[in-house]
């Protein structure tokens, strides 16, 4: 198993490394890329974990092509994070032909691997991935994944404190996208709901949109969520690796172009198997206060989707 790290020496790449090194299976390789001169750096440094992953680092002319060839699993974590007073839409322009040339990349190097993509914004950044594995025949929407796991994480947290259960008890299912009102909790499928009220329902909701801004605002212009994240990309990605290597019943929340019909691309629930979606699942019933938020979403959503097919026109 070969899983490789596109921006593996920025704030969510070293930590999201440092997990892969530590939890990936005994065995895999783990190669790094970013064009910080320092990468190969980091690889030495994650060498020194008495796992037994490979860790190799590159950067430089060649080093894309080196770390993405044969890749399995190329996690993207890449590209400018938020200051405060900006939206994750203000990073469109100078993360999208970040994000295009990396998905060339991999596109020529690695066309059959499992891609998840962090990068902001996810809504647009995946779609734009979409594009340039068709124009080189290589799309695969079992292999395509935007990063929401930091929703559910967050989701879950809240959730947690809010009804009295231990964290890491429960589950949040998280639909829709990774920004904004797309982000769609669905508490009413978790335990506990018949305990909170509905305006507590709606203030948590609400957190967990704005969740990502709590932080960029915490960070006071030093960026965005870094370790979380590392924490939500490198478990998503060891969910696809554990579905590439057979595991039963691998299940979790993706932003995916799947078939709820919403939207080409929607978060929604994913049976990961040995070709990345075995099975894309029903986003399941939802409360009214729910299903109104997923109505009123859509055009956002489906905006930002268009904005990335559009780029790539
Ligand atoms: C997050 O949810 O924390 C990330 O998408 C980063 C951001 O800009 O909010």
């Amino acid at each position: 198993m070969k899983v490789t790290v596109l921006g593996a020496a920025g704030g969510i790449g070293q930590p999201l490394s440092l997990i892969l090194k530590s939890k990936l299976p005994a065995g895999s390789d783990l190669a790094l890329y970013d064009v910080a001169k320092f990468t190969p750096g980091v690889a030495v440094d994650l060498s020194h974990i008495p796992s037994d992953v490979n860790v190799e680092g590159f950067t430089g002319d060649d080093g894309l092509e080196k770390a993405v060839t044969g890749a399995d699993v190329v996690v993207v974590p890449a590209g400018m994070a938020r200051k405060p007073g900006m939206d994750r839409s203000d990073l469109f322009k100078f993360n999208a032909d970040i994000v295009k040339s990396l998905a060339e990349a991999i596109a020529k190097y690695a066309p059959k691997a499992c891609v998840a993509i962090i990068t902001n914004p996810v809504n647009t950044m995946v779609p734009i991935v979409k594009e340039v594995f068709v124009k080189a025949g290589c799309y695969d929407a079992n292999k395509l994944f935007g990063v929401t796991s930091l929703d559910i994480l967050r989701s879950e947290t809240f959730w947690a404190d809010k009804t009295g259960y231990s964290r890491g008890s429960l589950v949040v299912p998280v639909i829709g996208g990774h920004s904004g009102t797309t982000i769609l909790p669905l508490f009413s499928q978790s335990i506990g709901y018949s305990e909170v009220s509905s305006a507590d329902i709606e203030a948590l909701t609400v957190r967990v949109q704005n969740a990502g801004t709590e932080v960029v605002e915490a960070k006071a212009g030093a960026g965005s969520a870094t370790l979380s994240m590392a924490v939500a990309g490198a478990g998503f990605a060891l969910k696809i690796v554990d579905g590439l290597i057979g595991k039963p019943g691998v299940v979790a929340c993706a932003y995916v172009n799947g078939n709820t019909g919403y939207a080409d691309f929607f978060a929604q629930p994913v049976l990961l198997g040995k070709n990345g979606v075995e099975k894309f699942m029903p986003i399941g019933k939802l409360s009214d206060y729910e299903q109104k938020n997923l109505e009123s979403m859509l055009s956002t959503l489906r905006a930002d989707i268009q904005q990335g097919v559009d780029f790539m026109k």
